[in-house]
């Protein structure tokens, strides 16, 4: 059972098969957490609670004479706000009466087998799990009795995976209408922990850097406000010991899955304990839960390994892999795709489709995908948002005759949309114009010309399932590409009073995962790849719905090494939407060679994003062998253990993926530093098995994992521009001589 109570000690322990989670309900009713981190083996770890006066740390009063008894100094599960402790609170909410006070105590539990879903929100699935028994929920319910609010904690425990989910549901038991202010998705503290933060920042084009800083007595916070999670501020963050390296120490990790506004605080208190709180941003945002109402909040995904930050993040592939994506499209072969986008933008026809089309079925491509600018009076980014039929002026016939001719030459067939998004200048928006996001007698800020649909409208989203259901039933199509591009402002909705506009941001992220789910449910076999000017909302949230994203609107293979590399602490290689562009390459006007923007997009969904009518005899010749090559290699790179090796991109950037037998393994390096007279890079591998034999296959030299393990793979010296290599060892029978 990895979920235990001990009514004696009241003691909850859950148990995976690495890491241990364990909370109590103290003397007080307070729901106290006790440890998270590697396994115990059973111990109640209750012996490391002290307590002791500390000074203007107030005590609950039916415990005055105790006054080392402190909500200010208590590890908590869930806390609140008004009632003594000083840290970041969870949950802040208002009484009709205005006081804001909230004191949550223990009410009782229930244990279920499998995993909790949630309605309208995305979630982790336990259905899929082979053995469903290593999937428990436990949900324990708090109550504030004056305020007449329940809290129902509900954590998932997949004991194989060492993964525990975490969400709390907020309900009004009280007579009175209730005003949410806060409600994050979890709280945790660690009394004793010395911790490095690791979150991943960036902006447009250069999405999910790692950044890691030490911890001091302040409160860090790591948010989005842009009604999107953001190319700024993941809503991923670890915490890690300060000596933590990618293969060693201790790393907890939590990934909030949402795809809006969020923030997580983290923040070192007066003696050094730790706390973080994750959740949907309150600023901005504040609830009305009427009598009987509940509030349901995002999840959050929480993972410890002793095992560095290649350990967690190996926890976070499988996890997001098995039971975040749609499986069917996660561990299928999916088709090489030639995008239009960086070969044509805005300036096509039909003919000139049909002419990248055939020379991508030369280049052994699978499936066409035509980016934007296909629809109303789209031939640039200044208008027909909104407007989502076929311009029969580029394209006679629209998609249908364009789909068949693409199927015609033997490709699928993909298209672009920005369903949340409207141009001033579209027929949608003439005809409705209070159907954009806008506050009454202000105008609008405006983003790349275009304003933003109000998600939080019925009318709206069934325009959009409308429209978006008549394309994929008209034509013939596989998959779609579902961008967004923009940061929101002007949250106001006229779909609601104004006693409820700080739902909108909320309503808004809802109303997304509504349509988006419509759109599966219909058309459950079209792949949908998720977008936001490149990475701007690259979340567990989305993954639930669309099992790969555009990594980046920055294709520089250089670049990416940071990108994908920062991306791949959280998020595995098979969600990463990669394509190999032009050189010199159209973000950065920097070039580099063929080989190695393959070698950086194969760490991805791999695709071409290029004009292959410019492209010389030897590079078509390159790239039917890349494509030949990635499909050879498709299932260690998709289905892998995925280790970084290098500990920067910079002299040398490199990465691992090991099968799951551990018998096969692909070992990529691009140089990024080049040096003259340089020293030799010596490359040490993860996760092999020690006593194998590996055949290096080009030069046919057999090592045993040990080797390179601990002795590492040497590599020749490299020459050239930004140069890179695939090093493939394959089982091998044999050995080699031993001293
Ligand atoms: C965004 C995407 C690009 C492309 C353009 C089209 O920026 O990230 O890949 O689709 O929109 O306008």
């Amino acid at each position: 059972m990895s979920i235990r109570f001990d009514k004696e000690s009241q003691l909850f322990v859950l148990e995976t098969r690495n890491s241990c989670y364990q909370l109590r309900v103290d003397e007080t009713g307070l729901l106290r957490h006790v440890y998270y981190g590697k396994g115990v083996g059973g111990t109640d770890m209750r012996y490391r609670e002290k307590s002791s006066d500390r000074g203007f740390s107030g005590n609950p009063y039916d415990f005055q004479n105790n006054r080392g008894c402190s909500a200010d100094t208590m590890p908590q599960e869930y806390s609140t706000f008004g009632t003594g402790d000083y840290r970041p609170s969870a949950l802040e909410a208002v009484l009709e009466n205005g006081s804001r006070s909230l004191e949550l105590t223990y009410a009782g539990y229930q244990v279920e087998s499998g995993k909790y879903t949630l309605a309208g929100l995305p979630y982790v699935r336990g259905a899929q799990q082979a053995a469903a028994n290593t999937v428990q929920t436990l949900t324990i319910e708090l109550r504030d009795e004056i305020a007449g609010i329940s809290v129902f904690l509900s954590y998932g425990v997949f004991a194989e995976k060492d993964i525990i989910t975490r969400t709390a549901r907020i309900c009004n038991r009280s007579g009175k209408t209730i005003r949410l202010e806060k409600a994050a998705s979890m709280c945790i503290d660690f009394p004793y922990a010395s911790f490095d933060l690791i979150h991943f920042s960036g902006r447009h084009c250069m999405e999910r850097i790692p950044e890691r800083r030490e911890l001091t007595r302040s409160t860090v916070t790591v948010e989005s406000k842009r009604g999107m999670s953001s190319h700024h501020a993941n809503p991923f963050v670890i915490l890690c010991d300060p000596a933590a390296t990618e293969d060693h120490g201790d790393c907890y990790g939590f990934m909030l899955m949402y795809s809006g506004n969020h923030k997580e605080e983290v923040s070192r208190d007066q003696v050094g304990s730790i706390r973080l709180v994750s959740g949907i941003h309150d600023e901005g945002f504040c609830w009305l839960l009427a009598p009987g109402e509940a509030f349901q909040t995002p999840e959050v995904i929480l993972s410890y390994s002793s095992d560095g930050l290649n350990g967690l993040s190996g926890n976070f592939h499988r996890i997001l892999r098995e039971n975040v994506c749609d499986t069917r499209f996660a561990d299928r072969s999916l088709p090489v795709l030639l995008n239009s986008w960086e070969a044509c933008y805005f300036d096509f026809d039909t003919d000139k489709l049909l002419k990248l089309a055939d020379e991508a079925v030369a280049l052994g491509v699978e499936m066409f995908v035509l980016d934007d600018g296909w629809f109303g009076s789209r031939t640039s980014d200044h208008s027909g948002l909104g407007d989502w039929f076929a311009n029969e002026d580029r394209l006679p016939g629209g998609l249908k005759v364009l789909s068949e001719k693409i199927h015609e030459k033997g490709l699928q067939f993909g298209v672009w949309i920005e369903p949340e998004m409207v141009n001033e200048d579209s027929d949608l928006y003439r005809a409705h114009p209070d159907w954009a996001l806008c506050d009454p007698g202000r105008k609008p800020v405006i983003a790349r010309s275009q304003l933003v649909l109000d998600m939080t409208r019925g009318d709206v989203r069934e325009y959009l399932f409308d429209c978006i259901s008549r394309i994929l039933k008209d034509a013939q199509i596989e998959y779609v590409k579902w961008d967004f591009n923009r940061s929101v402002s002007n949250m106001w909705s006229g779909n609601l009073p104004a006693d409820r506009q700080g739902e909108v941001a909320h309503r808004f992220v809802l109303g997304v995962y509504e349509l988006l789910g419509r759109i599966r449910e219909a058309f459950p076999e079209i792949l949908i790849e998720g977008c936001a000017g490149g990475g701007g909302r690259f979340d567990a949230g989305m993954l639930f719905y669309c099992p790969q994203i555009w990594c980046s609107d920055n294709t520089d293979p250089v670049a990416r090494l940071s990108i994908q590399r920062g991306t791949s602490y959280g998020y595995p290689v098979c969600t990463m939407g990669s394509h190999v562009s032009a050189s010199p390459n159209h973000q950065t006007g920097r070039a580099t060679p063929l080989a190695t923007r393959g070698i950086v997009a194969m760490a991805g969904t791999f695709g071409y994003e290029l004009d292959p009518n410019r492209l010389t005899g030897e590079e078509r010749r390159q790239i039917r062998e890349q494509i030949d090559t990635y499909h050879r290699l498709e299932r260690l790179i998709r289905g892998g253990t995925y280790y970084r090796l290098s500990q920067d991109v910079h002299p040398y950037c490199s990465w691992e993926c090991v099968s799951q037998d551990r018998s096969e393994v692909l070992v990529s390096v691009v140089c990024t530093a080049l040096e003259a007279n340089a020293a030799f890079y010596c490359v040490k591998l993860r996760g092999l098995d020690p006593d194998r034999f590996y055949r290096e296959e080009r030069s046919g030299e057999v090592f045993s994992g040990a080797a390179l393990m601990y002795g590492g793979y040497v590599l020749d010296t490299m020459h050239g521009d930004f140069p890179g290599c695939q090093i493939h060892f394959t089982p091998c029978a044999g050995g080699i001589a031993q001293v």
